[in-house]
């Protein structure tokens, strides 16, 4: 066993969660409580104590312990494995490879940025970089706004690069590992930028982390292309500028948040320099965190209407609910709240700056000039206020049916403040600017807060059939029934029409190669869709499983199985009586009745 499993297999993941968050017992091997990395009410929260892992239902935060101590104390992989391992005395081997190796990678990966960030550059003043030089004219770019940001060039040969990391002797698993360089299905390397200009994204500390790409040509798709996750960079955890506003954005107390890389260059050149973006991400957790170290004042400058922009990864809806009406609802964020509500929660004082003409940031500094830019800011609306605007230009507030309406819209944004002094004074200010009494605001905030104590806590509902469920877990945890059932249930051409089948996929595959099936070797294959398909199916079925229940489950999946094959073999006699071939259609009906025969309900047979 190597270390990592030996350590995660004598900690106890419920002791040490349990340390920072309160957990109920919610079944035989599930805890509940409070998400600690995102704000909720109600506990989506969960840990297992078998399978050794946790998951959040409403963020999606999930892992192994090692992750949950990774992230919440910010540590690193080697951190968090020496922090346990001091915590429950059991010794690290010694010279341990962890720190060497996950040290080394990273050092290699940042030295190969910043090695790609030079050769960019040069690219640029290059005679391969006179399309892209008359680009960035075109953009208004000066020589200085090129130079503070590091624009560069990425050139067409797709092979630049590769040559220059070869050079100084990187490995191909640390090219690829940098995300700058793909890999063909034939095994040969690209350049994972070609032709585009090149905008290095650092990180708090000043360290290139990672690269937008922007195409030169407006059909060019797509029009930014992004470093992918690696060891350095976690799209989540970045913002673009942060490094360079974070000391403008102390001295005046407030930051800029935009969308767009051009945007926070823009702006910056505009002589704003308290400017960050998101650049394409729904604003996180730790992002709110890392500007909340420098600042509370938030300064929104979205196209609060670019919701609902096709691209999923798009940072939609900044400022308001997806599920609010009138917005356009993605499936995957229906009932979600607005990234702002995460800004509300975590009292940050948000304002609203409106640009007039449908222009950004960056247009509108160029179109009218710094002056009027700082003006946009001065005036820009607090959010709450904002948000009446919003919902006034949708009822009628003459009426008072109009006005109550306005109010059941922005109370349950108010409720998310946290601080309960600031909440009223707030709802009160909202309540005189629609011209509802304070009485009426006190009265509802009453009702909101019975409402919410009565809420219970809520069990994750697996969308997967009680039968897969309990044969997924029966694979999972039992190595005995493992060995008795994975022969037969290989050969069920029913598991492929099953939502679960990629995890059975997973479990067979490893069980073909002779390895360890347990729920880390499983979920380490997985996507995170059905990453989470297996926490659901795993939380949900708690407590002892009997022999009998996942023999009966088998049953169950082998009688959809002849049932299909039934359905089948009829649409199959059906043709071929139709196309006259009665000979064929006669064996199978022979089949077919013997299928129906033997079929009769024999519980718990395999
Ligand atoms: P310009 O069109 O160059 O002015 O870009 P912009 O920086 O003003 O960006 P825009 O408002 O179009 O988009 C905002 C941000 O979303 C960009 O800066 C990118 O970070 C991101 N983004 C835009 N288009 C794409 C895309 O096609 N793919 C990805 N991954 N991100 C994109
Ligand atoms: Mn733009």
């Amino acid at each position: 066993m190597d270390f990592v499993e030996q350590l995660k297999s004598s900690v106890d993941i419920v002791g040490v969660i349990g340390e920072y968050v309160r957990l109920r017992r919610s079944g035989a091997n599930r805890y509940m409580g409070l998400c600690p990395f995102h704000q909720e009410k109600t506990p989506s929260f969960t840990v297992h104590a078998v399978h050794q892992f946790y998951k959040c239902f409403s963020c999606g935060a999930g892992g192994d312990v090692i992750k949950f101590v990774q992230e919440k104390e910010g540590v690193s992989f080697y951190e968090a494995l020496k922090s346990l391992s001091e915590r429950y005395g059991i010794p690290m081997p010694k010279r341990s490879t962890y720190a060497d190796e996950d040290a080394k990678l990273r050092g290699a990966l940042l030295s190969m940025h910043e090695l790609a960030e030079e050769q960019f550059r040069a690219n640029l003043q290059s005679a391969a970089g006179e399309a892209a030089r008359v680009y960035t004219a075109k953009r208004g770019l000066a020589p200085e706004t090129i130079e503070l940001f590091g624009l560069g060039y990425s050139d067409r040969s797709g092979r630049a690069l590769i040559r220059l990391f070869e050079q100084h002797h990187f490995t191909v698993a640390q090219m690829e590992q940098s995300g700058l360089v793909g890999k063909r299905q034939d095994g040969s390397l690209y350049d994972r930028f070609r032709n585009r200009l090149m905008f290095p994204i650092h990180n708090e500390s000043g360290k290139i982390i990672g690269f937008g790409g922007r195409a030169l040509a407006a059909d060019d798709e797509p029009k930014y292309l992004n470093s992918p996750e690696t060891p350095l960079y976690k799209k989540t955890n970045v913002l673009y500028n942060l490094h360079r506003a974070k000391e403008a954005m102390r001295k005046a107390d407030r930051v800029i948040l935009v969308e767009g890389y051009m945007d926070a260059i823009g702006v910056t050149a505009a002589g704003f320099l308290n400017v960050v973006a998101s650049c394409g991400t729904a604003l996180t957790d730790k992002q709110v965190q890392a500007l909340k170290r420098h600042t509370h004042n938030i300064l929104v400058n979205f196209d609060p209407d670019s919701a609902g922009r096709s691209a999923s990864e798009r940072n939609t809806s900044i400022l308001v609910d997806p599920s609010d009406p009138g917005m356009a609802q993605a499936p995957h964020e229906r009932g979600r709240a607005s990234p702002t509500a995460l800004l509300v929660s975590e009292s940050m004082h948000i304002r609203v700056v409106e640009l007039e003409g449908g222009l950004d940031p960056d247009e509108f500094c160029k179109v009218h000039g710094a002056d009027a830019y700082a003006a946009r800011i001065e005036n820009a609306k607090g959010y709450f206020y904002w948000l009446a605007d919003r919902a006034r230009a949708r009822h009628d507030t003459r009426t008072s049916d109009g006005r109550v309406a306005v109010l059941e819209f922005l109370l349950p944004k108010v409720q998310r403040i946290n601080d309960p002094l600031e909440r009223m004074a707030i709802a009160n200010d909202v309540a005189g600017y629609i011209g509802v009494s304070a009485g009426m605001v006190l009265d509802r905030f009453r009702k909101a807060a019975n409402e919410r104590t009565e809420k219970t806590i809520e069990r994750p509902r697996s969308p997967l059939r009680h039968d897969e469920r309990m044969l997924l877990t029966a694979l999972l945890t039992d190595a005995e029934l493992r060995g008795e059932l994975i022969g037969g249930m290989k050969e069920l051409e029913t598991i492929e029409t099953l939502p679960s089948r990629r995890i059975f996929q997973a479990i067979f595959a490893l069980d073909d190669a002779g390895g360890r099936v347990g729920f880390d070797e499983v979920n380490a294959r997985l996507e995170e869709a059905d990453q989470n398909l297996l926490a659901q199916a795993v939380l949900n079925d708690d407590g002892e499983l009997s022999r009998d229940e996942v023999m009966a489950a088998l049953a169950s999946l082998r009688r959809t199985e002849e049932q299909n094959r039934r359905v089948q073999l009829k649409a199959r006699i059906a043709e071929l009586e139709r196309s006259g071939k009665f000979d064929e259609a006669l064996r199978l009906t022979v089949e077919l009745q013997g299928l129906e025969r033997t079929s009769s309900p024999r519980r718990g047979a395999i």
